[in-house]
């Protein structure tokens, strides 16, 4: 008989806690797992967590679909890439026209335009479904970004909506347009949140290594910022990982944990997808180098042996100054993020609509911040400029920019590697400087290569007469 709401097949992290969510809210999931093993563990929380009377569990993958009420809706939350094709192709004998599929992992957007377009043709809807907050998010409310037909989304949106966050009782889940849209937005957000992250754990060297402090201290200054504009999710995280401390040892746990961090799938694609559409987005290009410079630990060793460690000495910064250099470089960040799918937006026809990106952010996701708060207020009354020119930040970032200079020129003297924060000043003050410097490049392109310049009032297609340096 066929009694589910609707199905989810993959049982890892992310699946088997959209799963129990799914069915706290009052429906009813049919569950699958390509490792059957899985299954029968799930039922096992499920059953724990007093939800077992709502989960149909199928080792079979056509009683699965048989166990789901039509139209089914059918949720893949498998490892991203080749599996989820695989997946689809075992689906498709078992589906009907009218059956959607809704794909939840972190896909590559172009991915998920052309499954969009595969699935089309074949009659079944498809949805890229961007899901963000972790394991603890899955299970009792993540945010969701959601793209695909319209159709398909207004079925979908009372589960989504019920299992979604909530921020003063808004739901954060939105469809955000056609095929890729809703996971070219996760990748986004997971690219600020790239950002957040490194700023963060620069700001933390500084304190470390520049103003000698320990894990517990700097622990208490993040649990304050915490009150403060810098209130977020990740702040407060931050302020927990850095007071905590190893049994065996008694020392303070960060200072164990290696130095390296590995960068893949999203992140580099929200800087690669950034330089496809021309649009700088430094600060989140500057985070994922970072995480490819870490994970080279043996080459920063032998780089050290050869330079030498930084010599030392306290670094000319305050912990306000520190406070205010992330907010700019937050905010820089921020703007860049947008900037990226404003522009994926008119590329690709969707319509993004940032002030509700901005809004399903504010909770459930791992970027959750009173800052969102303040850029959706933002962008719903703007008119989708960068957000250096929103008036409200305008005044944010002229109070903190000096701070955040201030830290960089401390990170260039004391020989502390900030380059994100650095990235995100360069960018601010490029931005801004209305006379910059292209004109000699546009120079040096038309001395070799003949590629003409624009001449202020006499117009485009200008060449200059340059000398041969043939031979020289
Ligand atoms: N973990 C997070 O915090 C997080 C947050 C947001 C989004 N995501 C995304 O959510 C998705 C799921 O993440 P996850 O961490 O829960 O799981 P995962 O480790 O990415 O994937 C494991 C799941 O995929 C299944 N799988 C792998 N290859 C398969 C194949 N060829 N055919 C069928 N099933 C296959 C596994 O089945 P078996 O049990 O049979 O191996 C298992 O159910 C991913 O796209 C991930 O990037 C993860």
């Amino acid at each position: 008989m066929s009694s589910a709401d609707i199905g989810l097949i993959g049982l890892a992290v992310m699946g088997s806690n959209l799963a129990l969510n799914i069915a706290e809210k009052g429906y009813t999931i049919a569950v699958h797992n390509r490792t059957a093993a899985r299954i029968d563990e799930f039922v096992v929380t499920a059953r724990e967590q007093g939800l077992e009377g709502r989960i149909v569990p199928e080792a079979d993958l056509a009683g699965f679909i048989g166990a789901i009420k039509r139209p089914r809706s059918v949720i893949i939350m498998v490892k991203a890439g080749k599996p989820v094709d695989d997946m689809i192709e075992l689906l498709l004998p078992h589906l009907d026209p009218g059956d959607a599929i809704l794909e939840c992992g972190n896909s590559l957007y172009t991915d998920t335009d052309r499954r969009f377009a595969y699935l089309h043709g074949k009659a079944i809807g498809y949805l890229g479904v961007g899901v963000s907050g972790g394991e603890e998010g899955a299970r009792h409310g993540p945010s969701i970004m959601v793209g695909g037909s319209k159709q398909q989304w207004h079925n979908a949106e009372p589960i989504l909506t019920a299992i979604s966050a909530k921020f003063n009782g808004e739901a954060c889940v939105a469809y955000l347009g056609e095929g890729g849209a809703g996971h070219f937005v996760k990748t986004i957000h997971n690219g600020i949140e790239y950002g957040d992250m490194q700023m963060i754990a620069e700001v933390y060297g500084v304190m470390r290594d520049g103003l000698g402090m320990s894990p517990l201290a700097a622990s208490e200054v993040f649990k304050e910022w915490n009150k403060g504009p810098l209130n977020s999710y990740l702040i407060e995280i931050t302020g927990h990982v850095l007071a905590a401390v190893d049994e065996p040892t008694g020392r303070p746990l960060v200072e164990l944990i290696l130095d390296k961090a590995g960068q893949k799938g999203t992140g580099a694609w929200s800087a690669v997808a950034a330089q496809q559409l021309g649009v700088p987005a430094t600060a989140i290009e500057g985070a994922v180098a970072a995480r490819s410079i870490s994970s080279r630990k043996n080459e920063r060793v032998a780089a050290e042996a050869v330079y030498g460690a930084r010599k030392g000495g306290k670094a000319d910064v305050s912990l306000a100054d520190l406070e205010r250099a992330l907010l700019a470089g937050k905010i820089v960040s921020y703007a860049q993020g947008f900037a990226v799918m404003a522009q994926a937006s008119r590329d690709n026809g969707w319509e993004l609509p940032l002030a509700t990106i901005a809004k399903i952010w504010r909770a459930g996701c791992i970027i959750r911040s009173r800052f969102l708060d303040q850029m959706s207020a933002a962008y719903a009354k703007g008119d989708g400029r960068n957000l250096l020119l929103v008036p409200d930040f305008v005044a944010l970032m002229k109070d903190a920019h000096p701070a955040l200079r201030k830290v960089v020129a401390a990170g260039a003297v004391g020989e502390f590697p900030l380059i994100c924060l650095s990235a995100a000043l360069s960018y601010f003050d490029s931005y801004r400087q209305a006379q910059g410097t292209a004109n000699l490049i546009q120079g040096q392109r038309d001395f070799f290569g003949a590629h003409g310049f624009e001449i202020v009032g006499r117009g485009p297609d200008q060449h200059g007469k340059w000398p041969s340096t043939l031979g020289k």
